[in-house]
């Protein structure tokens, strides 16, 4: 049996004999010859099946076989300048393992059809190299933080209480009681920081947000560290080099592949510590400056975000947000009692956050008090029967700590520069759509 070739190598297999398995991406026959592009992962290569070179029931399955049949062909490789990637497979075998059904996806198709194929259309190049794109990412986050000490953790996807706003939850049906899809796990990286001291927890969140943005997924995949004696700053310091160092090993290693959406590999390779840090009250007087009509206590909408940072060419931490707008769990900062000490991350050229982060408060009336604060300002009442075991953390033992959570997904449409953030993960969740 010849060797398996990975179609991306044909050039340094010519002259070989070589088996191929992939996909029929596109098909033509005439005199006795049919032409046939098949796709596996790596790429897309022409092989030519000859007549006189094949069976005749092999000519009859291969001049049969439909777009998208899978196709496993043995022969060997040659260069052909007029084969569309300059090298070719003259076939000596063809087998049709599957021949597929009329492929719903032809050469123009709106957005919405693509959506409702979304299991085909992930076969699309511009699909796969957004999903080996997004592999590398989440590869590069584990490494670094792996490589920072820190131990993986898994928390657990059902809860019994929120723990951002609480407002977004999605409810379940748990056994007659009710329970939530996370929205954070946070409070979960939180207690195994205490035991652990350096954590991260690396999994789905889920927001009922009724926002259609194109920054928004109803489910998202969220990182998560926690870590013990850090603070705000050492917090951002941990942020910048979590995120450069996944640029740049992004532009490093997948030059071709970001060519393919338009994006210079420099860019990502800019992208090194320190970054800028505004405080919230300064993020104000520029958007100010540029137009908008912003006071104290107001969040920052998409727009805003996107005023901010489109002149920006690296991340900006805004920091010291008005304490009447963050959660409970954020400490007041004592050098100027109007804010909360956090920090959130805003990607670059309008992009907008990636990142939200904070100290904890770690002291038990200190908490106390910011949650009848925070009730008490948003007019809500924080039920604590279900974040008991929260509250104990701060009873036994408990440290100052420090954490962030980063939506992977903002980060890849980002280094990516994607139009919409549903193109960053494989089966997007979204408002109006949670098929296929
Ligand atoms: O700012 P958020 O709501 O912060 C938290 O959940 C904290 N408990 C995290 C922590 O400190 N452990 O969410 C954190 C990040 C945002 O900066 C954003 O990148 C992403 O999660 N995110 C979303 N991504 C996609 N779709 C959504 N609907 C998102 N909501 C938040
Ligand atoms: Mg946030």
């Amino acid at each position: 049996m010849p060797k398996l070739m990975p179609i991306k190598d044909a050039e340094s297999s010519t002259g070989k004999s070589v088996q191929i398995r992939g996909w029929i991406h596109r098909k033509r026959e005439g005199g006795g010859i049919i032409f046939i592009v098949v796709r596996d992962r790596t790429g897309t290569i022409q092989a030519s099946v000859k007549k006189a070179q094949v069976t005749q029931k092999e000519w009859e399955a291969a001049s049969a076989a439909a777009i998208e049949s899978s196709i496993l062909l043995s022969g060997t490789i040659k260069k052909e300048p007029r084969s569309p990637t300059g090298y070719e497979l003259e076939a000596s075998a063809v087998r049709i393992i599957n021949n597929s059904e009329p492929f719903p996806i032809t050469e123009y198709q709106s957005a919405e059809l693509l959506l409702d194929n979304r299991h085909l259309w992930l076969r699309s190049q511009r699909m796969r190299d957004i999903m080996k794109a997004r592999s590398y990412v989440f590869r590069y986050l584990r490494k670094f933080l792996d490589g920072k000490g820190f131990y993986e953790i898994t928390p657990p996807l059902l809860t019994k209480a929120g723990g951002e706003t609480g407002a977004d939850l999605f409810e379940v049906d748990y056994f007659g009681q009710k329970a939530y899809l996370t929205e954070s796990s946070q409070f979960y990286s939180e207690a195994m920081a205490f035991s652990l001291e350096k954590v991260y927890s690396f999994a789905p969140s889920y927001r009922a947000e009724k926002s259609r943005t194109i920054k928004h997924l109803a489910e998202y995949w969220h990182l998560e560290p926690e870590m013990i004696y850090y603070n705000n700053e050492m917090n951002m310091k941990l942020q910048e080099k979590l995120v450069s160092n996944t640029a740049n090993m992004l532009a490093k290693n997948n030059e071709d592949l970001l060519k393919n959406f338009g994006v210079d590999p420099q860019n990502l390779i800019a992208i090194k510590p320190p970054f800028k840090r505004i405080t919230y009250e300064k993020a104000l007087e520029i958007l100010n400056d540029k137009g908008a009509s912003k006071k104290w206590g107001d969040d920052l909408g998409v727009e805003d975000e996107r005023l901010l940072t489109e002149e920006e060419e690296k991340p900006v931490f805004v920091t010291l947000w008005p304490r009447e707008i963050k959660p409970f769990y954020m400490p007041v900062n004592p050098k100027d009692e109007r804010t909360v000490l956090c920090a959130d991350l805003q990607a670059p050229k309008g992009q907008g956050e990636i990142i939200g982060g904070s100290e904890r408060i770690w002291k038990m009336e200190e908490l106390k008090e910011r949650i009848a604060e925070v009730e008490n300002l948003k007019q809500i009442k924080i039920t604590l029967d279900n974040y008991q075991w929260w509250l104990d953390l701060r009873r036994y033992g408990s440290v100052p700590h420090a954490g962030f959570g980063l939506g992977v997904e903002r980060i890849i449409k980002w280094m990516l520069n994607l139009d919409h953030i549903r193109d960053a993960i494989p089966f997007p969740r979204t408002i109006n759509r949670a098929y296929p």
